[in-house]
């Protein structure tokens, strides 16, 4: 048991890391939680930063669950509820950092590093949803919301373990529930457009 609630610790803490706020005081000296939507994550770091730093905040973040569901695998076994909920504590984190005051991102990214891990097949197929719609609409938002509720129907779909469909039905929620201010946004014809200047900052 002791084991357990450190591998979830630990990934909460990991997820919590806040890769594209350090990032862009790195390169930017700035807040990113000041600019744009004033999310962290890898999309409002590609509005403040450009492509290389949001790409490379994007890889940061994706990183944060894979190494979530390694480390249960390492420490734990392969047990893919234990996986599972490493993933989701780590998601957690992001979106809910200690080192935030408990605000954070969207736990997009975080979340395609978990259920990538575990089924990839999945996450392909969501990627490809997901670049579909951000290239038709602009709206990244719409996207990540879209894909994130595809994601449950799809690991019924492929016969996935019945974990792997709750988790992912869990996660999802999470992050479409996360994404509250995109939503009202997009409700009022108001959501950042991919490339286009603006500072909601909500
Ligand atoms: O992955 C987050 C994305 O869906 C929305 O990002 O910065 O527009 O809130 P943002």
């Amino acid at each position: 048991m002791f084991k357990v609630v450190l591998v979830m610790l630990v990934s909460y803490l990991l997820g919590s890391i806040p890769f594209g706020l350090l990032i862009s005081k790195m390169v930017k000296g700035q807040d990113i939680r000041k600019y744009g939507s004033g999310n962290i994550g890898a999309t409002n770091a590609f509005r403040l930063m450009g492509l290389k730093m949001g790409a490379l905040v994007a890889l940061l973040d994706i990183s944060k669950g894979v190494l979530a569901v390694k480390l249960a695998d390492i420490v734990l076994g392969d047990q893919i509820i234990l996986l599972l909920l490493a993933g989701l504590f780590s998601v957690a984190g992001h979106n809910l950092s200690i080192f935030l005051g408990f605000s954070g991102g969207r736990g997009v990214a975080t979340s395609v590093g978990v259920l990538g891990t575990l089924a990839p097949v999945v996450v392909v197929i969501v990627f490809l949803v997901w670049l579909s719609i951000v290239l038709l609409t602009k709206y990244v938002s719409l996207g990540s919301i879209i894909g994130s509720a595809l994601i449950p129907v799809l690991m019924l779909w492929f016969n996935k373990d019945t974990a792997l469909v709750i988790f992912s039905f869990l996660i999802a929620a999470f992050v479409i529930y996360s994404h509250r201010p995109n939503i009202k946004r997009l409700l009022a014809g108001e959501e950042n457009k991919v490339g286009m200047e603006q500072n909601s900052n909500e």
